[in-house]
């Protein structure tokens, strides 16, 4: 079986796509990293990339005239490598409907909660406001409507009184590192299926699904890594 032909999009520090990097290095990924495209060129995951022998391009979407041109030179960018599957991995800007189309399938995303819970932008925070005793990380596929797509695999992990936005982003982000290898490989072992709005694993719902649906009442069934 060929290696997963994979472009990764970041805006920032790039401790995801680090993962990835990682998991490919120690092979416990099947897949090679093609490039890494960022929309800001002072993102610190570029280096990592450097580092790593990956090829990096910035596109800048300050420079293009609307949302419409970015996602189309995006899209041109991310199609010269021919990707099986496009990750975004801390990539903040929304990408539009022809974008989402012509990856359909094959574009994920990771997100700081367990999804429904919060999507867009802030969820430690608001998570901390409504109190929620557990919080988490989702991948999840990623469709037209923002953060909404079927979710591959989630992590919890629980809420302490002590706990801040920052105390709760650092394990996020260490499930994180975790989950979002996890569905990549997946993806590359071809062990995925989506039946509307929910994701088997070799064609199975995960046992594991009902703690999450449970503990947050997601139509989703999602496989949980703890
Ligand atoms: C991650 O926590 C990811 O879930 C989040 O940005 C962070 C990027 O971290 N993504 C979103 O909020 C997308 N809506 P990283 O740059 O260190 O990988």
């Amino acid at each position: 079986m060929r290696d997963t032909r994979v472009v990764v999009l970041i805006s920032g520090n790039g401790s995801n796509l680090q993962a990835l990097i990682d998991a490919v290095a120690d092979g416990m990924l099947p897949v090679s990293i093609r490039a890494v495209i960022s929309n800001r060129a002072d993102a610190y995951g570029l280096g990592r990339a450097a580092d790593a022998g990956i090829p990096t391009h910035v596109l800048d979407h300050r420079e293009f005239e609307n949302s419409c041109e970015f996602c189309l030179a995006l899209k041109e960018c991310v199609n010269r490598y021919t990707p099986g599957l496009v990750v975004l991995a801390g990539f903040m800007r929304i990408l539009d409907s022809k974008f989402v189309t012509h990856f359909a399938k094959r574009l994920i995303n990771v997100h700081p909660s367990l999804l429904p819970k919060y999507p867009g932008l802030h969820t430690h925070r608001r998570v901390l406001e409504h109190g929620d005793p557990i919080h988490g990380a989702s991948v999840h596929f990623v469709t037209e409507d923002l953060d909404a797509g079927p979710v591959i695999i989630q992590g919890r992990v629980d809420v302490g009184p002590s706990d801040t936005p920052d105390s709760l982003q650092q394990k996020v982000h260490k499930l994180e590192h975790a989950i979002l290898p996890t569905a990549v490989r997946w993806i590359a072992q071809e062990r995925l299926s989506v039946v509307g709005v929910r994701v088997l694993l070799d064609g199975q719902v995960s046992p594991e699904q009902g703690l999450v649906a449970e503990s947050i009442s997601t139509q989703y069934s999602a496989p949980v890594v703890e």
